[in-house]
């Protein structure tokens, strides 16, 4: 049986615009507001672990205790499978420049690694997203989602954040960076992920 989440406002534990954005109008539905770790001004914690859950374990968690509130984290990123499942858990890394996030840079490395192994069309990826929600006490309940879809070049979409240009879901033409956030919200991970959190912290 999962812990329940009976407040009206929730601690969202990312700094990242477009996850925010994805998760207050995923939630808007059911009468959940949502706060940024930016408006508490909370800090990054680093993310040391080597998997989703992991690292959506220490945001949740931080969050939690720095506040005394229930605190979801995020953690997600693009498996690609001519590329073993990189980026993956680094997907955030390979946008890294040193001075910010630069992810034309991040999509052009995907896209060099999959030419260095001539790797087979479709190129087949998918994007996860591991939700924790974490209580100030320790417990915490963790959701899952994913979607499949290809990695396509070139780039195509100026909606969306971070890969939305590559990536192409199963079933669909658009890339996530062409479809507008209401139909990329319909299936993409962040939406399955919210969805299993809703059915089983809801009630
Ligand atoms: P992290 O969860 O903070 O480690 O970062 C995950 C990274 O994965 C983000 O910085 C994005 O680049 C990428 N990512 C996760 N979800 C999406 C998505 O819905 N669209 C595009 N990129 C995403």
């Amino acid at each position: 049986m999962n812990r329940m989440f009976d407040g009206d406002r929730l601690l969202v534990a990312t700094h990242n615009k477009g996850k925010l954005e994805e998760i207050a109008h995923l939630l808007e539905p059911f009468g959940v507001t949502v706060v940024g770790a930016a408006e508490m001004d909370l800090p990054e914690p680093e993310e040391t672990e080597d998997t989703f859950v992991g690292n959506a374990r220490i945001k949740a968690h931080a969050a939690a205790k720095a506040t005394g509130l229930p605190a979801l984290a995020d953690d997600s990123g693009i498996e690609v499978d001519a590329l073993n499942g990189a980026p993956g858990v680094y997907t955030a890394d390979w946008a890294e420049t040193g001075q910010g996030r630069d992810f034309v840079m991040a999509m052009t490395r995907t896209h060099d690694e999959l030419e260095k192994v001539n790797a087979p069309y479709p190129r087949t990826a998918r994007f996860c997203s591991t939700l924790v929600l974490a209580w100030p006490d320790g417990h915490d309940e963790v959701f899952e989602g994913k979607v499949e879809g290809q990695c396509v070049w070139p780039m195509r979409g100026m909606d969306g954040f971070g890969y939305d240009p590559m990536f192409q879901p199963d079933g669909y033409d658009q890339t996530f960076g062409e479809m507008d956030r209401w139909e990329k919200n319909k299936i993409s991970h962040r939406a399955r992920a919210i969805s299993a959190f809703v059915k089983g912290c809801f009630g």
